[in-house]
C-alpha cells in the first residue's frame, strides 16, 4: 500500500514539532527515518496511527484520504507495551483478539516462536523474559497484525548488539517476502543502510524531512557495511547538520 503525507503540521503546546511535512512511500518500499533525539520521529508515527491528531495536513493510503485510527497501520511503539498480566502468546495475539481470527493467529504465532527466540516461553508472563525477548515479542505481535503498512519505532533499540544483528538479518530475509510498506524509525545508521531502500532525515529546524539517501541493493550488504564508511559519514553529517550542508 502506498503512503502519502502532505503538509502535516503538529505542535505540543506552543512548540511546533512538524511543520508542513511531506512524505511519500511507494508500495512495498522500506524507508528509514533518522534524526536527532526529540525531532519528532515518534510523533510522526503517532499521527499516522491516529493516536494523536494533526493541526493540519493530510494522509493518503493508496490515494484515499484517511483520518483517525484506521486498519492500515501495524504500529510498534518505542516502548514494548506488553501487558504484564497476559502470557506471551496472549500478548502476541492481541490483535487477533481485538479484530477476530484469534485461533488462526495463535497458529501463526506458534509457528514463528522459534524464529523469534521465544519457543518455550509462550505461556510465561513478560516479567519472566529479558528486555530483548520482550522486544521480540512486541515485534512479532506487530508482524502478526496483517495491516499493509508497518510503523516501527526503534524496534531493536533495546537489544544487545548480537541479537540486534540477528533480528536485522532476519528482517532483511523476510523483507521482500512479507511485501509490506515499512516506515522504520531508528538511531542506528548501519541498521538504516542495511535494511532500507531509502533513508530520510527529519530536520528539527524546519519540522520537515530534509535530505534523502537512496540505498542500492549492493550497499545493503553487511560485507560492504564493514568496508564502507563514507556513506555512513554522510548520513551522520546530514543528521547533525539537519540537511543544511548540501
Ligand atoms: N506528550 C507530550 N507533551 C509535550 N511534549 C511532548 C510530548 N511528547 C513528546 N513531546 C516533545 O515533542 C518533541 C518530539 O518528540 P518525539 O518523541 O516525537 O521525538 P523523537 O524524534 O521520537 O525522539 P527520540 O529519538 O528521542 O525517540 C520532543 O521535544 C518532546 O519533548
Ligand atoms: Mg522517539
Amino acid at each position: 500500500m502506498k503512503l502519502e503525507i502532505s503538509g502535516l503540521t503538529f505542535s505540543y503546546e506552543n512548540k511546533k514539532i512538524l511543520n508542513g511535512l511531506d512524505l511519500s512511500i511507494r508500495e512495498g518500499e522500506f524507508v528509514s527515518l533518522l534524526g536527532p533525539s526529540g525531532c519528532g520521529k515518534s510523533t510522526l508515527l503517532k499521527l499516522l496511527t491516529g493516536v494523536i491528531s494533526p493541526e493540519g495536513g493530510q494522509v493518503f493510503a493508496d490515494g484515499q484520504r484517511i483520518r483517525g485510527i484506521t486498519e492500515h497501520f501495524a504500529y510498534m511503539p518505542q516502548n514494548d507495551l506488553l501487558f504484564p498480566w497476559k502470557t506471551i502468546l496472549e500478548n502476541v495475539c492481541l490483535y487477533g483478539r481485538i479484530h477476530g481470527g484469534l485461533e488462526q493467529m495463535k497458529g501463526e504465532a506458534m509457528a514463528q516462536m522459534g524464529a523469534f527466540g521465544l519457543k518455550g516461553y509462550e505461556n510465561e508472563y513478560p516479567s519472566a523474559l529479558s528486555g530483548g525477548m520482550r522486544q521480540r515479542a512486541a515485534f512479532l505481535r506487530t508482524l502478526l497484525c496483517h495491516a499493509d503498512i508497518l510503523l516501527l519505532d526503534e524496534p531493536f533499540g533495546a537489544l544487545d548488539v548480537i541479537t540486534r544483528g540477528e533480528m536485522q538479518d532476519w528482517l532483511l530475509g523476510v523483507r521482500d517476502r512479507m511485501n509490506r510498506t515499512v516506515l522504520l524509525v531508528t538511531h542506528d545508521i548501519d541498521e538504516a543502510i542495511y535494511l532500507s531502500d531509502r533513508i530520510l532525515i527529519l530536520d528539527p529546524a524546519t519540522g520537515k524531512t530534509g535530505s534523502e539517501i537512496v540505498i542500492t541493493e549492493a550497499e545493503r550488504s553487511r560485507d560492504w557495511l564493514f568496508r564502507q564508511g563514507e556513506l555512513r559519514q554522510r548520513i551522520y553529517g546530514e543528521i547533525m547538520g539537519g540537511g543544511k550542508n548540501d
